[in-house]
């Protein structure tokens, strides 16, 4: 045991490797400039949108849709909708996460389907109950998004194993996006992240100490 704590450790002190989940939280940052003409792999966006569709929700709703966009006219019309931003500009491929709004209404087919796979053949009548209650009260456009970032987390850090560069980008005109992305009413976009290689090095790491 007390030589297991002591690897850890080390794992820990010895600085980033991309063997190990801290390797790759330490090898992310928020890339703003892309190579250009370099999107991921067929294989490496497949493993992107997996670590993405492992990651936890509340309820097990998975609240979530995962949209590539690598086309470049297509890429043009998400760069406008993120105001141009150099990390949007500069990024040969993306993928959108988009919460499903309106399917979270407790009597759609979409929560029925969910809550029967998340009862895993137990009772579902329970969990459904459970979930009128938090729907009635919860703001569920915004707790969507908030589920959303969940597998926007794991998707980044996946993209930090791979090598890849990446960066979340939240600031953008709602609606646009929604047009670019053509999306039928009762989705909307929470996060889209650029994705590529990386044109800049890593800056210096800027973050509270851990006592705050
Ligand atoms: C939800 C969310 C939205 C973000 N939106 C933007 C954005 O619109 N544009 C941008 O350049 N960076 C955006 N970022 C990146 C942050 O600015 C960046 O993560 C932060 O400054 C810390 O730097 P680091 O990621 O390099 O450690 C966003 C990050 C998150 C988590």
């Amino acid at each position: 045991m007390a030589g297991r704590l002591l690897s850890l450790e080390q794992d820990f002190l010895s600085g980033p490797t991309m063997a190990n989940v801290l390797g790759a939280i330490q090898q992310r940052y928020a890339c703003r400039r892309f190579v250009a003409g370099r999107p991921p792999s067929d294989d490496e966006l497949v493993s992107l949108i997996e670590a993405a569709r492992l990651a936890p929700s509340a309820f097990g709703l998975e609240p979530w849709r995962f949209l590539t966009v690598i086309d470049a006219a297509q890429r043009a019309e998400l760069a406008r909708a993120c105001f141009g931003q150099p990390a949007a500009a500069t990024a040969p491929a993306f993928i959108t996460i988009v919460a499903l709004v309106d399917a979270l209404e407790p009597d759609s087919d979409y929560v029925r389907a969910r809550f029967e796979a998340e009862a895993r053949g137990g009772p579902v009548a329970p969990l459904h109950e459970m979930y009128r209650a938090f729907y009635r009260a919860e703001a569920i456009a915004a707790w969507a998004q908030g589920q959303c970032h969940f597998a926007a987390a794991h998707l980044l850090l996946q993209a930090a194993h791979l090598g890849l560069g990446s960066c979340p980008i939240g600031g953008f005109d709602a609606a646009a996006l929604a047009r670019a992305l053509r999306l039928p009413p009762g989705e909307t976009p929470a996060l889209v992240i650029a994705l590529g290689h990386c044109a800049d090095t890593m800056p210096k790491r800027v973050r509270k100490p851990r006592a705050d």
